[in-house]
């Protein structure tokens, strides 16, 4: 087959290097790539979101299936774009429509959603900029810590937790009035604080039937033991330890099931992934909100134990031909470590030369903002590499990975010290 990855993250990436060792990957292109993907798949240099040009390439290359890596594309319709025109429509395509990217596209939409369907989730409350006042006097009903989440994309930004009152009137009057999110946040919602410990669970459905993918952990804060700034994330690991097979049971029965049951009820056709971003609350698991489409950097983690060929998947997905198969999914320990550029999540300066590359290495080097220029390759973004390790044990894959990236470096690198860290706790 020829395949179009639509994306730049260390995601496509380790998409590309997973979908590359198929044995039905004929030609592999990624729609813009970066340094790492241009290693296993030719980049082509179309944004995400012009879906008229990656419609014009996909002709010209006679692409026969896309998968789309990214939340923008999704929402913004191209699998609707692609359906109606009829030179496009036979692209078999992983990634929803627009109406079900609102999963993810909309949180009052997803709210909703799980509470029509018995869904469990924090309880919440949406307001609009009209509803200032209303919304400051539920504030005062509220414990704490209060959840304020603007409704749209934020580029995982958009959401704030308020260790009081008086800050969360503050944060909303800003989030409503200000638009601190722009349109993102012109619908807030309010939401109860859930206690626990997050991890995330993934589906790839074709709407009727589904497989469920490896569940990993994201560590989503800039310093160690989660201290800091949040980020799209600076590391993963899978399997999840206190994830036991009586709590993913719950997970399937409880929540994988009834929304795919709700997407058909509502008639929403639903062909991707379903990321679903959970809370384990002394055993009982919560959505706290649905993705479109994988995580980053968890991704990294979740390729690198799947042993089944993952092109098959991807075009029974596609095709709507998921009843019967099954994954085959390594029994290792699979860990990844971000490396990022100096400031981030705030201000940092790109173009620095990244060394240590070309060493041979023990894990996998997934690049995400790298770039190639004047023979090297050098940082362009805030998230740089992500370096994944696998190993029989936690601790194994957790070393090599460490050892991996003090092997590579440039000016300002930052990464964290403690991913795993909690989990070899747990796992002893
Ligand atoms: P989201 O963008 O919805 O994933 O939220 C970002 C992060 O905020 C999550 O990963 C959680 O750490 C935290 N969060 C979101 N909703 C809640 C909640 N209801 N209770 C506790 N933490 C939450
Ligand atoms: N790592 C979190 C996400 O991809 O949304």
């Amino acid at each position: 087959m020829n395949i179009l990855i639509i994306g730049n993250g260390g995601r496509e990436h380790a998409f590309a290097w997973k979908i590359k060792q198929s044995k039905h990957c004929q030609n592999l292109y990624v729609a813009p790539g970066n340094a790492g993907t241009a290693q296993v798949a030719q980049n082509v240099a179309i944004a995400v979101d012009n879906f008229e040009k990656l419609g014009q390439f996909c002709l010209e290359k006679n692409i026969e299936l896309i998968l789309v890596g990214p939340e923008v594309p999704l929402v913004k319709g191209i699998r609707d774009y692609f359906e109606s025109k009829p030179s496009l429509d036979h692209i078999l395509m992983v990634g929803p429509g627009k109406n079900g990217a609102q999963l993810e596209g909309s949180k009052d939409f997803s709210k909703q959603f799980m509470l029509r369907h018995g869904i469990p989730t924090a309880k919440a409350q949406t307001f609009t900029a009209t509803q200032l006042e209303a919304a400051q006097s539920y504030i005062d009903q509220c414990n704490i810590p209060i959840v304020l989440k603007a409704d749209g994309l934020a580029a995982g930004k958009g959401v704030i937790i308020a260790e009081s009152r008086e800050e969360a009137k503050a944060e909303i009057k800003d989030m409503l009035q200000a638009q601190k999110f722009g349109a993102a946040s012109s619908k807030v919602l309010i939401e109860e604080f859930l206690k626990g410990i997050e991890l995330s669970v993934f589906v790839l459905t074709d709407g009727t039937d589904y497989v469920i993918l490896p569940e990993a952990k994201d560590y989503k804060r800039i310093g160690d033991n989660d201290t800091g700034l949040n980020t799209g994330g600076m590391g993963s690991v899978s399997p999840v330890v206190f994830a036991s097979a009586d709590f993913l049971k719950k997970v399937e029965e409880r929540i994988v099931q009834p929304t795919i049951r709700g997407l058909q009820q509502e008639k929403i056709p639903y062909k991707g992934f379903v990321f679903i971003g959970l809370m384990n609350v002394q055993g009982e698991p919560y959505v706290i909100e649905y993705n479109a489409r994988m995580g980053d950097p968890e991704t990294q983690s979740v390729m690198s134990r799947i042993d089944s060929d993952f092109v098959e998947l991807l075009a029974a997905c596609a095709k709507g031909d998921l009843k019967n198969k099954t994954l085959t999914i390594s029994q290792n320990f699979a860990l990844t470590i971000v490396m990022a550029s100096g400031g981030y999540p705030g201000d940092f300066t790109k173009g620095f030369a990244i060394a240590g590359l070309d060493k041979p290495h023990e894990a996998q080097v997934f690049h995400a903002g790298t770039k190639a220029k004047d023979q090297q390759v050098v940082n362009d973004g805030g998230r740089v590499l992500g370096i994944t390790a696998t190993a029989a044990s936690l601790a194994e894959a957790r070393e090599k990975a460490y050892r991996t990236v003090l092997n590579i470096r440039w000016e300002g690198v930052t990464f964290r010290n403690d991913i795993g860290e909690d989990l070899m706790k747990i796992s002893g």
